[in-house]
């Protein structure tokens, strides 16, 4: 039996990257998913690929800093996997600008996605995980959240942002069987860091202990972990999986 066998999982930004790596580690632990992506022709791949290990697995279109689009997504993935036992909040975005040259839209289009979208999909999912008085929800923040970086004040903001609202989520939820959690990666290699300036991806190399950057496979280790019961007494934690770049 995996250590996810019986868990019906959600997981936002499951179309590629981290969130994809962590739809197919659940699904490797036995847990049925559905993943929820903006991208739900990527999405279909991630849930074929994760029923290949004999779980159930979804793929649904949604824009999760919609609050009309994560109804419809949660309300679907409910119905497809009978009730949503776990939240991963990954689905996120990054651009850079210069705080005086940055667009209100750059701002306000930074913090629907990477933290409206974290309370949209929270608020969403509490109903049902109150009621059965068990649910696991995972944000995906980031390190850039303890250490900010030039050019991303908007992103490091959601991201600190995220961390509040965990511990804040941690402590109102846990004593309704819900435990809340993050995991803050430092620079994993994915496509998001396509559009990272190479300047500025060389000075984060250089900065990092370890010497180099992480792996999608280095994240989901740790999401398996939070979601299973092996994480049960994990409330309102900050994983740091970064290579040693912040200690905290
Ligand atoms: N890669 C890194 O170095 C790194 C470091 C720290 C934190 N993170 C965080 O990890 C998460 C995943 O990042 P990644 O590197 O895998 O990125 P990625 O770009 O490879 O994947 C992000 C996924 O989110 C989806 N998405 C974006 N906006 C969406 C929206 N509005 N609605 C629905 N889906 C949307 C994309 O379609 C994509 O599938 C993000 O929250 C990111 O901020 C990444």
């Amino acid at each position: 039996m995996g250590k996810l066998a019986g868990r019906a999982c959600v997981v936002t930004g499951g179309a590629r990257g981290i969130g994809r790596e962590i739809a197919l580690a659940f699904a490797r632990a036995g847990a049925d998913i559905a993943v929820v992506d903006r991208r739900g022709d990527l999405a279909a791949g991630t849930a074929a690929a994760a029923s290949t290990h004999g779980v159930q697995a979804h793929a649904f279109t949604a824009d999760v800093s919609m609050e009309q689009d994560v109804a419809a997504a949660m309300s679907a993935a409910e119905a497809a996997l009978g009730r949503i036992d776990v939240l991963v909040n990954n689905a996120g975005i990054i651009t850079t600008a210069p705080l005086a040259d940055m667009p209100v839209p750059v701002w306000d289009e930074m913090i629907a996605v990477n933290l409206r979208s974290v309370f949209l999909c929270s608020k969403a999912v509490l109903p049902g995980m109150t009621r059965r008085r068990f649910g696991r929800i995972i944000n995906i923040s980031s390190q850039l959240g303890h250490k900010g970086a030039p050019n991303m004040a908007h992103y490091a903001a959601a991201k600190a942002a995220i961390i509040g609202f965990t511990r804040s989520l941690a402590r109102e939820a846990v004593r309704d069987g819900i435990n809340v959690n993050a995991i803050c990666p430092g620079a994993i290699t994915t496509e998001l860091g396509g559009d990272i300036p190479s300047g500025l991806r060389a000075r984060r190399l250089a900065e990092i202990p370890l010497g180099r950057f992480g792996a999608v496979g280095e994240i989901a280790p740790t999401a398996v972990l939070l979601a299973s019961s092996e994480g049960d007494y994990f409330v309102g934690a900050t994983m740091n999986l970064n290579g040693g770049d912040v200690m905290v």
